[in-house]
């Protein structure tokens, strides 16, 4: 597949930038992630990395009480998030900064629990995981959700449509093994259900499509960029079978047990 144009970038960003979320992913989930957290401290204090428009920071706000901080590398989704933080009135609890999840420049060992849907891949599974591991309390918790692999030799067009994001996914035992070897305990994980994919993502971003379409009906390299997104929901209308979005949770361990 081409190299997308700086053009496709424009209009990706025009169709992204006003999901109610950027990747799979919905309340339920949230809630099921958050329930084998089960050793939270009443108020824990929460960091939310790669939260897009906050889609999942929003719930994180309703399911929980403490202080949350959210980070995005892209300021057009922060200044949104931010927006909807004033709007609800939680300026004093929730803080929405421009940032890289690989140098967060928060304290260490500061947060009693990770939150990443669809996200940490962006820096590398393993490099994240150790950014969070040390972000963590001891005995603090990870939930993330992650794409892999479920079956070999997908078709070309699925193939290719990673390899344009995701060139780096593997399969569910390589995120297990990562989780393993960035030294956490890894307390369960799940399959997001189809309509987690739908829902909250694939459904607006089709409605988004549309509208857009009529915008650039005149518009040759804009049409050919929604086309091309647009082939991302046909993908997994027929090939879902090949891939799957994992929500696991891990735990830094209360005491790191020494070598030997
Ligand atoms: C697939 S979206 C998921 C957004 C959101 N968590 C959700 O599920 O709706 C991935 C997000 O990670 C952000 N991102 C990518 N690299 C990043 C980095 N190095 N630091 C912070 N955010 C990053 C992107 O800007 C994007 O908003």
């Amino acid at each position: 597949m081409n190299e997308p144009s700086p053009r496709f970038w424009e209009i990706f960003f025009e169709v992204y930038e006003n999901l109610p979320r950027q990747g799979p992913g919905n309340r339920d989930c949230a809630e099921k992630a958050l329930r084998l957290c089960g050793d939270l401290p009443p108020a824990p204090a929460v960091l939310d990395l790669g939260c897009g428009v906050g889609g999942q920071t929003l719930y994180l706000t309703e399911l929980t009480s403490g202080p949350i901080v959210a980070i995005d590398s892209h300021a057009p989704v922060i200044a949104r998030l931010q927006a909807a933080i004033a709007e609800r009135g939680l300026s004093q609890r929730v803080r929405a900064i421009v940032g890289d999840m690989a140098r967060p420049e928060q304290p260490p060992a500061s947060f009693d629990l990770i939150w990443s849907e669809g996200a940490l891949y962006s820096i590398g599974l393993r490099n994240a995981l150790h950014v969070c591991h040390g972000l963590l309390r001891p005995g603090g918790y990870l939930a993330f959700s992650d794409a892999v692999w479920r079956r070999e030799n997908p078709p070309p067009a699925v193939k290719a449509g990673f390899d344009l994001d995701y060139p780096t996914m593997g399969w569910l035992d390589d995120d297990l093994t990562a989780i393993r070897d960035c030294g956490f305990k890894l307390v369960g994980h799940f399959s997001l259900p189809d309509e987690a994919w739908w829902d909250d993502f694939y459904t607006p971003m089709e409605g988004r499509i549309a509208e857009l379409r009529g915008k650039y009906a005149d518009d040759i390299e804009a049409s050919s960029a929604l086309d091309r997104l647009a082939g991302e929901p046909e993908m997994h209308r027929r090939h879902s079978d090949f891939y799957a979005y994992k929500f696991f949770v891990a735990r830094r361990p209360l005491a790191q047990s020494l070598p030997g």
